[in-house]
């Protein structure tokens, strides 16, 4: 089965095509960093119109790339939500659109299952890696979301927890404007830090004892305090031990949070997953303090993509699931919202 798949939820637009949600026969993302850079974050009308100019070039270099005619294609898949609503629209429309002419079955997916089915698609150098292994828990960490998963099968999902104010990726765009970095500030900060000392500014680890949830705002505050104090005294910001010690001091909570929640569900597998995914210090921590196997998607996979859409929606396709051309954008969907129901005996035993 052949997906071609479509992200549009924030500011990436993404086509791919997809073989039996695992191979990846093309992946094309036209970023809009550098157009929505100057406003420091994402600029929503602007990135809606963006995706109207984009999107069909871009569908048409996947379906190229894949050497295929939208005919030899099997299914299509669509992210409707959460997102931005303007975004997440123009997508939509372009796949309904699609379907109406093919005839082809169509099912729109939810952002954050995707992300976490990038963990299923195989890529370059690593086709013979073993799948992830249920139970498992998912720690889901991008500029919109902080959560922590247990899933105990395919499409099954238990929210844990999740960030009672910023997410992670937020934290990371908002620190770097306070530092005079760039849009995206996550590898902007990254970038910074490796010149810079973790310990240099003893920022908090937001740790919030007996619960699975985050909070970053704390920390970001914690930075702005130190950002006037240096400005106060009219000396340049020591941006990268800044940087260092704000990234050091995320880590730390994501990792000891997730790693708590592999021990307490016995889980046998442990997937991160969304933009900030990307973060260096935090796959070689995770990866390095995990007791099971971590599954990161590699870079490319990790930031917003049409790949991880498909590989999604070939579950839900697997699963007899597929839409009508009536379905709405969902641009706040929360995942247990999607999740498979448990199996009965699961039920009686809780
Ligand atoms: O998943 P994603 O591409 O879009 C959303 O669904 O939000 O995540 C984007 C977020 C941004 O906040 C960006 O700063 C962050 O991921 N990010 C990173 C890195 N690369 C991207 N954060 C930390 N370190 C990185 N290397
Ligand atoms: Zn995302």
């Amino acid at each position: 089965m052949r997906i071609l798949a479509i992200e549009t939820s924030c500011d990436e637009t993404g086509a791919a095509v997809v073989e039996d949600g695992q191979r990846i026969l093309s992946n094309v993302v036209a970023s809009q960093a550098a157009l929505h850079a100057r406003f420091g974050g994402v600029f929503p009308e602007v990135a809606s119109r963006q995706h109207v100019r984009t999107l069909y070039p871009v569908v048409q270099q996947a379906l190229r790339e894949a050497a295929l005619r939208l005919a030899e294609v099997d299914a299509l898949a669509v992210t409707r939500g959460p997102g931005l609503p303007g975004s997440l629209t123009v997508g939509v429309n372009f796949a309904k659109g699609l379907a109406l002419a093919t005839g082809l079955p169509l099912l729109g997916v939810h952002h954050l299952e995707a992300h976490i089915y990038a963990a299923w698609l195989r890529y370059e150098g690593q086709a013979n890696r073993p799948e992830p292994e249920f139970p498992l828990i998912a720690l889901i960490v991008s500029g919109g979301h902080t959560e922590l998963v247990l899933m105990k099968g395919h499409l099954r999902y238990r929210r844990l927890g999740g960030t009672r104010d910023d997410a992670a990726g937020e934290a990371f765009d908002k620190v770097a404007r306070l530092l005079g970095l760039t849009y995206p500030g996550g590898p902007a900060i990254q970038k910074a830090a490796e010149q810079g000392d973790p310990r240099a500014f003893a920022f908090p680890r937001p740790r919030l004892p007996n619960t699975w949830d985050f909070s970053f705002s704390g920390l970001k505050t914690a930075v702005l305090r130190e950002v006037r104090r240096w400005q106060a005294k009219n000396k340049p910001l020591p941006v990268a031990d800044l940087a260092a010690s704000f990234q050091a001091a995320v880590v730390d909570v994501l990792v000891e949070k997730s790693l708590a929640a592999v021990r307490e569900f016995h889980a046998r597998s442990l997937i991160v997953a969304g933009g900030v995914a990307a973060n260096r210090l935090l796959r070689t921590r995770i990866q390095q303090e995990s007791p099971v196997p971590v599954h990161i998607p590699p870079l490319s996979l990790c930031t917003d993509n049409a790949a991880m859409v498909a590989a999604a929606a070939e579950r839900r396709f697997a699963a007899g699931q597929r839409d009508g051309l009536d379905f709405d954008v969902m641009p706040t969907w929360s995942l247990s919202e999607v999740s498979l129901p448990e199996p009965a005996e699961e039920h009686e035993a809780a």
